[in-house]
């Protein structure tokens, strides 16, 4: 049968890990070859030696996303180890979570930063190879936090512009054939709120392991459960698929409808 993203090549950065390790795994698996762009090189290492001996096509590029001279040296790779880039997937994400007052300066530059600036440069880097493959998908991740204005400040703000950013690059980019839109997740079962990585720390008040904040995250989805990865990767596949060749611009709450309540 064939795969819906067959002759396609994706980027996916933060692709060593939950939302972004989904779509790579997903995307592989519909025909898709992938560079999985991060900074956490053996976590991308073990998701890459499983998809390689199932079949599939993936390699890993070191990229710090805030890194505007990375990204060049990542789209490059890109283009030499797979012959062309047709999809670029924005996913890796910061966060610090902490009241507006205690977020430092410093820490609000960073998460602006990872999460709103490296989207930037990200579509400015990539839409020439884009367009070289005849126009091309852009996905970018935003959040709950997209919607609704609660949680830590740096986070909400960043998440909040990226619709803009959507938007922007949507219109932007419409003439060379390339579309961008973006999912809002809502609460999703990935390290990002259940471990205390650098990127996103997590004490016992924030993480997913404390059966208080666990039912009070579902107690906010209408639907009944959290999201997995992989929901958020079947609706990715959808937008960065040709089926959804007239679709640009558009924001996706996969939420379990907690941006209802
Ligand atoms: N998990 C959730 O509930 C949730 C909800 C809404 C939105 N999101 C967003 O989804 C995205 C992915 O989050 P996740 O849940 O998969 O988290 P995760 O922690 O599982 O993965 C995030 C990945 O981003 C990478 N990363 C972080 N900073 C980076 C940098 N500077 N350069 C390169 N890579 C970097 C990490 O190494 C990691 O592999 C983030 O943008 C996050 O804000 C997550």
């Amino acid at each position: 049968m064939p795969g819906r993203l067959d002759g396609k090549v994706a980027l996916i950065t933060g692709g060593a890990s939950g939302i972004g390790e989904g779509q790579a795994r997903l995307f592989s698996s519909e025909g898709a070859k992938v560079v999985i762009a991060d900074m956490q090189s053996e976590k991308a290492e073990v998701v890459i030696g499983e998809i390689n001996p199932a079949g599939g096509e993936a390699a890993f590029v070191q990229l710090d996303v805030r890194d505007e001279s990375q990204w060049q040296a990542a789209v490059n790779f890109t283009e030499e180890r797979f012959g062309g880039l047709n999809i670029l997937c924005n996913v890796a994400g910061t966060n610090v979570r902490v009241g507006f007052d205690e977020l430092t300066i410093d820490q609000y530059r960073n998460i602006i930063d990872v999460n709103l600036n490296a989207a930037y440069i990200g579509c400015r880097t990539a839409g020439p190879a884009l367009a070289r493959g005849g126009g091309g998908a852009i996905l970018n991740i935003g959040s709950l936090a997209s919607t609704k204005h609660g949680g830590s400040s740096g986070y909400t703000i960043s998440k909040t512009a990226i619709i803009g950013l959507t938007k922007n690059v949507a219109l932007g980019f419409a003439s060379q054939g390339t579309r961008c839109n973006a999912i809002s997740p809502g609460h999703v079962d990935t390290p990002f709120i259940r471990g205390d990585n650098p990127h996103s720390r997590n004490d016992w008040s924030t993480s997913l392991e404390n059966p208080e904040n666990y039912e009070r995250r579902l107690a906010g989805t209408p639907l009944g459960r959290l999201q997995t990865p992989a929901d958020i990767a079947y609706a990715a596949l959808f937008l960065c698929s040709d089926e959804a060749s007239m679709i640009t611009g558009a924001v996706l709450n996969v939420d379990g409808g907690a941006a209802l309540t």
